[in-house]
């Protein structure tokens, strides 16, 4: 026999065994995942036991949220979304997730936000988590945000006064612009000490551009973890630089703000980092130089598009209701002219248009994934194996017609006399140990910027200039939704 005859012959003999043993696996992974995978009872569309893939193309293309709801729309409030992810629209199942224990920690999607900065934010680590939230919490309560009040108020006066200009020179104004403009310049200086100075040149400055470009990598980094060792490294199309080079650029700046904002502290006492820059311990506990400026750049990311966006849907909402705007704008006229944060959150139409705001534009609309504990859980009926990612979304959560009747109509009215359900399904700010740390000072920012918006404006309303029109307004639901068309006009009678 030729050498080569009995290669040939070993070789057919391999492939028979190789061969056979692939049908097997094949064959015990099919049955496993069939009958015997503990997700198997959870129904959900065939291909979810099997793949992940649609549920990422979708959210890559900003409709993740949709196809999600409408999933449960099909299969109820515990759906399969891939081979170890459920979604969970179940009320108290969402609450055992986003519990004070914090026992369901953030999974790896967490990995793309902030990419290799880990803060308060995208951590996973429990113990990290607590001693980050424990030294950054003090500074950003209600409390002491108090103090901070004059310097917010200061930046929405300007933001309304550069409204009424350009409602003059261009025949209305891009609230969603001078929105953006304003939280970003607030979040800058109550960080920094320092404004991005947007509002007063009128457009957006290169660092904001780095950390938008950033923000919008950081979205296909959440679904695309294994890329993203890449994508930090290389020059995408339409970018100037490479991830790494615009994060890097971002730390310089952040150092050297955090610096000054250290040398010029005494002037300087009533801002969010001025304790931190100090070396603030508590309990013999602190935040590294690294940790603190990670933390400054999140504040910035995370304090920024969320509030402009519902200030932005809040505006937009009522200027298309009359109705609604003069309702507001009656309860407005009662304040005295130097009314402060204090009388707005005594007023109920205000708190109430808010609330609707966030609950029917909510801008963080993508379920919020979590890792069940090792030991596993039982929600909404079903047992979860440990490491199962379970994924609430406001998006489906806000729109329950049962909890919430007519769940696409804008109705502040609603929440006169909010139920329990009403009050547990709302997850704008998410919940739990991870709930936002910034709620407080959007929620001044929110009322501050309304009140001064529709004293300044009682008869504005959507603007037909330019070709706006109500389709604009679809939100684009990326990790932080905004209007589809990036853009907002409106005019003043
Ligand atoms: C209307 C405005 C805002 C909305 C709707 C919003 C929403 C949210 C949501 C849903 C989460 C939870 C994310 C998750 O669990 O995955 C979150 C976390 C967070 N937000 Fe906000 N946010 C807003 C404004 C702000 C502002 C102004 C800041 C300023 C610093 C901020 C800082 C943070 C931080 C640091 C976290 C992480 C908290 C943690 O994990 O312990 N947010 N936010």
């Amino acid at each position: 026999m030729n050498i080569l005859h009995a290669f040939s012959i070993n070789n057919v003999g391999l492939l028979h065994y190789v061969g056979t043993a692939l049908i097997v696996t094949v064959l015990v992974v099919t049955i496993r995942r069939l009958f015997f995978d503990p997700l198997a009872k959870i129904p959900g569309p065939w291909y979810a036991k099997w793949t992940d893939v649609v549920l990422k193309i979708k959210s890559l293309s900003a409709t993740g949220p949709i196809y999600v709801d409408k999933l449960h729309e099909k299969y109820g409030p515990m759906v399969r979304l891939g081979p170890s992810q459920v979604g969970v629209t179940d009320i108290s199942a969402a609450k055992k997730i986003h519990t004070v224990k914090g026992d369901y920690v953030k999974t790896d999607y967490y990995l793309g936000l902030g990419y290799r900065k880990e803060n308060v934010i995208n951590t996973q680590d429990p113990e990290t988590h607590r001693r980050h939230r424990k030294l950054l919490s003090q500074p950003i309560s209600e409390r002491s945000l108090k103090a901070m009040e004059p310097q917010i108020e200061e930046k929405i006066r300007l933001t309304i006064k550069r409204m009424g200009e350009e409602m003059k020179t261009r025949g209305a104004a891009d609230v969603y612009k001078w929105w953006m403009f304003m939280a970003t310049d607030t979040i800058g200086q109550l960080t920094f000490g320092e404004s991005f100075h947007m509002l007063e040149r009128g457009e957006v400055n290169t660092e904001i551009k780095d950390i938008q470009l950033i923000g919008a990598v950081s979205s296909i980094g959440t679904q695309l973890k294994a890329v993203m060792p890449i994508l930090y490294h290389i020059r995408l199309p339409g970018f100037t630089d490479s991830l790494k080079t615009m994060s890097d650029r971002q730390s310089t700046s952040a150092i050297a703000k955090l610096q000054k904002l250290g040398e010029e502290m005494e002037s300087k006492d009533q801002l969010l980092f001025t304790k931190l820059v100090k070396g603030l311990t508590m309990e013999g506990e602190s935040l590294t130089g690294t940790e603190l400026v990670y933390n400054a750049e999140g504040y910035i990311a995370a304090g920024s598009d969320t509030t402009s966006n519902t200030l932005t849907y809040s505006t937009w909402a009522l200027c298309r209701n009359p109705e609604l705007r003069d309702q507001l704008v009656k309860e407005l006229e009662n304040l005295p002219a130097d009314f402060t944060d204090e009388h707005l959150k005594a007023l109920p139409y205000l708190n109430h248009v808010i609330q609707e705001a966030l609950r029917r534009f909510p801008v963080i609309p993508n379920g919020l994934p979590r890792y069940v504990p090792k030991e596993g859980a039982e929600l909404g009926g079903y047992w979860l194996p440990g490491r199962t990612t379970v994924m609430t979304q406001a998006w489906s959560m806000h729109r329950n017609p049962e909890v919430f009747p007519n769940p696409d109509e804008f109705n502040p009215a609603r929440w006169e006399n909010p139920t329990k359900e009403m009050k547990d399904s709302m997850m704008a700010f998410g919940g739990g140990t991870r709930i936002c740390l910034g709620m407080h000072l959007a929620y001044i920012e929110l009322r501050l910027g309304l009140a001064h918006f529709f004293r300044t404006f009682p008869r504005a309303r959507v603007s037909t200039l330019e070709g706006m029109k109500d389709d604009d307004m679809i939100q684009a639901l990326h990790v932080v939704a905004s209007p589809q068309s990036h853009r907002c006009l409106i005019e003043v009678l």
